[in-house]
């Protein structure tokens, strides 16, 4: 696009053709009053603040929602400017119930903040007094229309970027509302949670309950961080006041995901609090219960018995367990403590069986290219005509990955395709479902790869279209016959594949752990063809904030699922390195419960702490500091947002004492060391 010339209040500046005045004014650091307009939304000019004057015409222009064109001359603060902002602000001021005090948003309000800027010290309207809807039934999130200026950003929000319209304009007029609970309310609606309407909105219309009211955000620290609740590692901006985390927003609505969190992101978090916290080395007492001791005497505790028990019965005997919620850092020092410092190969990270096998059949799927070619990054899916989702978890879809489906599906008229039963209504349009019959999925993958890959040698001239077409018949009818597909349902299946050009296949958790069916839907990505950058159109989902990173770092010495009683394979005592996991399974607490010592590192009690001999305290994932590896394999940092309590340390530190009271040459610079060069390969494998 070629660049523009125009005249901004007298000062000539440049531009991109195509660009709205807006853009180019705050290119070039001229400020227009703005309300709704939000960056990352499309232009919607319904506010009319950010009205600029048109030197030639003498017309008043939106300058969010109208291109800039070539010799322009625009005046955005003059007299007869100021005088219509000003009156824009007090009607809106006088059509609702805009008693600042009373309202959760006063001191963060966009609204507000604009009556102030044009001085306005009364409003020359009389004030309506009517009442308009107010929909409180939602767990989190209050619209109030009674606050409510007509932006819209609440609903381009839910539809550009959550893809889910669940809000919309009711009514005409000056009746106008943000949706209506006679209608339908917010907790009976599709709403998923997310919170994104509530960061948009410019007043109190719309407000989270669990944040309102305990502070505003210039009384608050504000830190950026990521979320470790799951490998998306979305962005976060957690505001804190007297090292208490009160909100938890997304990031930039232009930047990864659009800024979105999902429900766990946003609202869960703030619920850590009400967790019972470890705080001090715990031992079992002899008279049963727990007693508090030093971390010294801890440490000391915990390598006696892991030294007699590796002493007495060999180096396997000893266990380490971690968790993926854990940073690399201290995952490292974990591998280096468990496969240097004690020697042992049995390590176990709480992972699913189904992650680790996908991991290992996507290294092995490409050990002949010698290269490691890693799943494709997860916008792929917005940009993807045909999405084929299998084992994808219908009773809990993934909130992020489900709204770039749906934008794919709504914004680019993406086809999605669904192998398995649907046990709920899926939050986007399925095209296609394909119900296997149960064990059959492999023989799909392979039936449907072998016409692929057919169709590919006729295209290449290899084979004749009559050989070809034979043998796919014949395939096709067993394809049939073995999973159960009907015939027109295969056919469409396959027209699709042939069709378009981005197909991208996402496995998620309700996948079988089977490797050779692993590899049968690598195969079959592999020939829906490669992304420009080389990776694979294939997005497995794992659970652990940072499965990646972790299992990057522990595959190379072998780590394995915990999937069965620990002491049924000869092992005496386990170290679990447990952070703040806050889903431990009974079963998995279970197998370790028959050992002769277990040491547990965690930062809350659960059913894991009560077995333990020692417990050791743990940072949460506010209080630590380190990286992680999110699911496109790029590296993020984690930052503190609040103080831990006192006396605690970190993960790594505690890991080190423990080496240096096992007696090793290992130093912690060298470890420090190995954690730089980690970032190196990082950098080449994202
Ligand atoms: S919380 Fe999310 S899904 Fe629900 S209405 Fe707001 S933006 Fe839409
Ligand atoms: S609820 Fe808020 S974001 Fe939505 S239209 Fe009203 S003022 Fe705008
Ligand atoms: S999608 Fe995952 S990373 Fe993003 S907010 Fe939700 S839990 Fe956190
Ligand atoms: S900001 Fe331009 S019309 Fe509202």
């Amino acid at each position: 696009m070629g660049e523009i010339t125009l005249k901004v209040d007298g000062r000539e500046v440049k531009g991109r053709e195509g660009d709205s005045i807006l853009d180019i004014c705050k290119a070039n650091g001229i400020h227009v009053p703005t309300l709704c307009h939000i960056e990352g939304l499309s232009a919607y000019g319904a506010c009319r603040l950010c009205l600029v004057e048109d030197v030639k015409t003498k017309k008043l222009i939106p300058a969010c929602a109208i291109s800039a064109a070539n010799g322009m001359e625009i005046l955005t603060n003059s007299e007869r400017l100021r005088r219509y902002r000003r009156m824009i602000v007090e009607l809106l001021l006088s059509e609702r119930n805009h008693f600042c005090f009373f309202c959760e948003k006063s001191g963060d309000c966009e609204l507000q903040s604009l009556a102030y800027e044009f001085g306005i010290d009364h409003v020359r309207f009389t004030s309506s007094f009517n009442p308009f809807p107010i929909d409180s039934t939602h767990d989190y999130i209050v619209i109030d229309n009674n606050r409510c200026i007509l932006c819209g950003r609440c609903l381009r929000v839910c539809s550009e970027i959550v893809g889910n319209d669940t809000i919309d304009f009711v009514r005409r007029g000056w009746e106008t509302t943000i949706n209506d609970p006679k209608i339908i309310a917010l907790k009976e609606s599709n709403c998923i949670s997310c919170g994104a309407c509530v960061e948009v909105c410019p007043t109190g219309a719309i407000f989270d309950r669990l944040s309102a009211y305990m502070g505003r955000k210039e009384e608050c620290d504000a830190y950026k961080t990521v979320c470790i609740e799951c490998p998306m590692a979305c962005d976060l901006t957690v505001y804190t006041k007297d090292n208490n985390i009160i909100r938890i927003c997304g990031g930039s609505l232009t930047g990864r995901y659009g800024g979105q969190l999902c429900k766990r992101g946003r609202f869960d978090l703030l619920f850590d609090g009400n967790r019972e916290r470890i705080t001090r080395p715990l031992i079992q007492s002899v008279e049963g219960g727990v007693r508090e001791i030093s971390f010294s005497e801890a440490i000391e505790k915990i390598v006696s018995e892991i030294k007699g028990i590796k002493e007495k019965f060999g180096e396997d005997s000893v266990a380490g367990v971690i968790s993926s919620r854990c940073t690399n850092e201290a995952a490292l020092i974990f591998r280096e403590l468990m496969s240097r410092v004690i020697g042992t190969r049995n390590i176990f990270v709480l992972e699913p069986e189904l992650s680790l096998l996908t991991y290992d059949a996507i290294i092995k799927f490409h050990e002949g290219v010698h290269k490691r070619m890693w799943e494709a990054r997860s916008e792929e899916i917005l940009k993807a005509d045909k999405l084929i989702l299998v084992g994808f978890d219908s009773s809990e879809p993934h909130p992020i990955i489900s709204s770039m489906v749906r934008r794919a599906v709504n914004q680019k008229g993406a086809k999605v395709v669904y192998i398995g039963s649907l046990k709920k209504k899926m939050p986007f349009n399925v095209d296609l479902q394909l119900n296997l019959k149960r064990g059959t999925e492999e023989a799909f993958f392979k039936g449907v790869s072998k016409i692929i890959y057919s169709r590919l040698l006729v295209d290449r001239e290899r084979r004749s279209h009559k050989e070809i077409d034979l043998e796919s018949r014949l395939v096709k009818k067993k394809v049939e016959w073995v999973t159960g597909v009907e015939k027109e349902k295969l056919e469409r299946f396959l027209n699709y594949i042939k069709e378009g050009e981005r197909g991208i296949v996402i496995t998620g958790k309700d996948l079988d752990p089977n490797p050779s069916l692993l590899n049968s839907i690598l195969v079959f990505s592999a020939l829906l063809g490669r992304f420009s950058d080389g990776r694979l159109p294939l997005i497995s989902l794992r659970s652990g904030g940072n499965s990646r990173g972790v299992l990057d770092i522990l595959y190379p010495v072998g780590v394995r699922p915990l999937d069965r009683d620990l002491r049924d394979v000869g092992i005496r005592a386990a170290y679990v390195m447990l952070s703040d996991e806050r889903f431990l399974e009974p079963a998995v607490s279970a197998r370790m419960m028959n050992l002769d010592f277990l040491a547990v590192q965690a930062s809350f009690n659960s059913n894991l702490t009560l077995l333990a001999d020692v417990v050791l305290p743990s940072l949460t994932w506010a209080e630590k500091e380190g990286t992680i590896t999110d699911i496109d394999g790029n590296l993020r940092r984690l930052n503190r947002v609040i103080q831990p309590p006192s006396g605690l340390r970190k993960d790594e530190e505690i890991m080190f004492e423990l080496i240096k009271g096992l007696k090793t040459e290992l130093r912690y610079e060298d470890l420090h060391k190995k954690v730089i060069e980690l970032y190196s390969t990082y950098k080449e494998v994202s």
